[in-house]
């Protein structure tokens, strides 16, 4: 154990910043963590890995005082801590850039940097909103933020929100910043320029705890990695002795060969769903035709912006059309509204699902069959509480949702798992056609899998998908056909068994 505010060297490398010793964690029916050590040094990005439920976040939050650990220590620079709020980590230098953001959406980003802290005019009880101003574009200057601190947070979009929380962590002088997820909802190019901050950071001297599911991002970013699998330390290498496989092999305790299941090559045929010349009325969607065939896996590709989504809300009634028609199975659909688009027999899971689809003072039970309650009806009126049973059962099942109970809130779930019971809940309603939006966003490997097959095994059924995502290779591992967007327009289409990533990166420009 180390004594006073001396910074302590391990064998001659850089000096240690944090080291959190031994660390448990129980909730009712889980122990989150057991015994958990890790030790971060000055100037390196340490990334923390390990499936959903893992223990990630849970330690981080400890390690924040948000949960009060049962038992262990955590020092800084040598000096045990026992931070009782975000707050008062803060104040000692340590920032956590959070997996679901935590701001005062209708102040502005300055008040939101500055909040209960504000530079005072001299002698006086006014706050100088000049020097506030002024802190705040100083900030953003040295990171190269390009956001008017004046701006009211909920009118942006959440990338740049995170750099404001970003920026937020630098002004308390923050010498140790975790990020929880920090890339999922952010474009190649926003990537690229957190990686530029991360880097500029850790030169500095700070030391990252990175926490993500995107192996490739991790292999780039990190200096050492540690892996965790249900709530127990397993691992910690430097990055560059670690391969993707090695990870995976670490993460899920077993070889994963393969990434995706064997692809579906029936034959497919008869279109169920004609898109004839869709435009978006507020959208730069513009005149895409299509035909989706029964039992096919219809992918969507392109760049941000491209109109992916767009084009996913338009056949769902979540956007206005501004004209173009559907049919479906012969017959003139509208999906004037979700709610028409499920009477046609749609469902849809959507990129933000934290945001969107989730209620997370309920359970999981009522969560997942909420959609689906229709189907749970017993005798007269009343609903059948084994019907209910039987089917939140069964999405447990098949998607492997880390859950101690039905009745347990979706609150206190992993956030992959709670992505996991949204999923689970639409795939209940048996859509005939289900539109996906980045359905493996937020989930670990052996997750993605699992959603993988069961998305394969609904086209399988006669179900027909489309897929919107941004990761490429899931599009061509388990995809048909995969259409390309660029710029609000349909650029093209190619065969996904045959296509290559070069061939969808030219359509995706095509337009741009
Ligand atoms: N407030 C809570 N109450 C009860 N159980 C909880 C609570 N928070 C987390 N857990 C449980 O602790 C375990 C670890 O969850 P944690 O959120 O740390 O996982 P994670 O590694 O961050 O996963 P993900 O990759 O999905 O974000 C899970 O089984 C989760 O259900
Ligand atoms: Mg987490």
């Amino acid at each position: 154990m180390w004594k006073g505010g001396a910074r302590v060297r391990e064998d001659g490398d850089a000096p240690v910043l944090l080291s959190i010793e031994n660390v448990s964690k129980r909730f009712p029916g889980v122990k989150a963590l057991d015994r958990v050590s890790m030790t971060v040094k000055a100037g390196t990005v340490h990334a923390l890995m390990g499936e959903n439920g893992a223990g990630k976040s849970t330690l981080m939050k400890c390690l924040f005082g948000i949960y009060a650990k049962d038992e262990g220590h955590i020092y800084l620079e040598g000096n045990e801590i026992r931070f009782r709020s975000a707050r008062e980590a803060l104040d000692s230098g340590v920032a956590m850039v959070h997996q679901e953001l935590n701001q005062a959406l209708k102040r502005s980003v300055m008040d939101n940097i500055w909040l209960g802290r504000y530079p005072r005019m001299r002698n006086l009880p006014f706050v100088s909103e000049r020097k506030m101003l002024a802190d705040t574009a100083s900030i953003f200057g040295e990171l190269d933020i390009r956001v008017n601190p004046k701006t009211i947070m909920s009118s942006m979009p959440v990338s740049q929100r995170q750099m404001v929380e970003i920026a937020k962590a630098v002004s308390f002088h923050s010498k140790v910043i975790v990020f929880d997820e920090p890339t999922s909802s952010l474009t190649e190019t926003e990537v690229e320029h957190l990686f530029r901050i991360i880097r500029a950071l850790r030169d500095r001297g700070c030391g990252i705890i990175y926490i993500s599911h995107k192996m490739e991002e991790i292999l780039r970013i990190s200096d050492e990695v540690t892996i965790m699998r249900d709530g127990q330390w397993v691992a910690t290498k430097p990055a560059a002795e670690l391969t993707m496989n090695e990870i995976i092999r670490l993460m899920v305790g077993r070889e994963m060969s393969n990434r995706f299941p064997p692809r579906d090559s029936r034959a497919l045929e008869g279109a169920v769903l004609e898109a004839e010349n869709l435009s978006g009325r507020y959208s730069h969607l513009r005149g895409v035709s299509f035909k989706l065939k029964k039992g096919e896996i219809l992918g969507v590709a392109g760049l941000d912006g491209s109109g992916r989504t767009e084009l996913l809300e338009n056949l769902f009634g979540s956007a206005a059309r501004g004209s173009g028609s559907l049919t479906k199975s012969g017959r003139r659909i509208h999906n004037r509204s979700p709610r028409e688009a499920i009477a046609n027999g749609f469902a849809m899971v959507t990129e933000e699902r934290r945001a969107t689809g989730i209620m997370d003072i309920l359970t999981v039970r009522e969560n997942t069959t909420i959609s689906c309650l229709r189907k749970c009806r017993g005798i007269g009126p009343f609903l059948s509480s084994r019907k209910i049973a039987q089917k939140t059962e069964w999405s447990i099942n098949a998607m492997r949702i880390k859950t101690p109970k039905q009745t347990t809130k979706l609150r206190s779930l992993s956030g992959g798992n709670q992505q996991k019971v949204i999923f689970g809940r639409w795939a209940l309603t048996e859509p005939e056609i289900f539109l996906l939006d980045e359905p493996t966003r937020g989930v670990d490997v052996g997750a993605k899998y699992e959603i993988y097959q069961l998305i394969i095994q609904m086209a399988r059924e006669g179900k027909s998908v489309v897929m919107a995502s941004s990761e490429m290779p899931e599009l061509l591992g388990i995809c048909h056909r995969i259409l390309v967007m660029s710029g609000g327009r349909l650029a093209g289409e190619v065969d996904a068994g045959r296509a290559t990533q070069e061939e969808i990166m030219t359509l995706a420009a095509k337009y741009a």
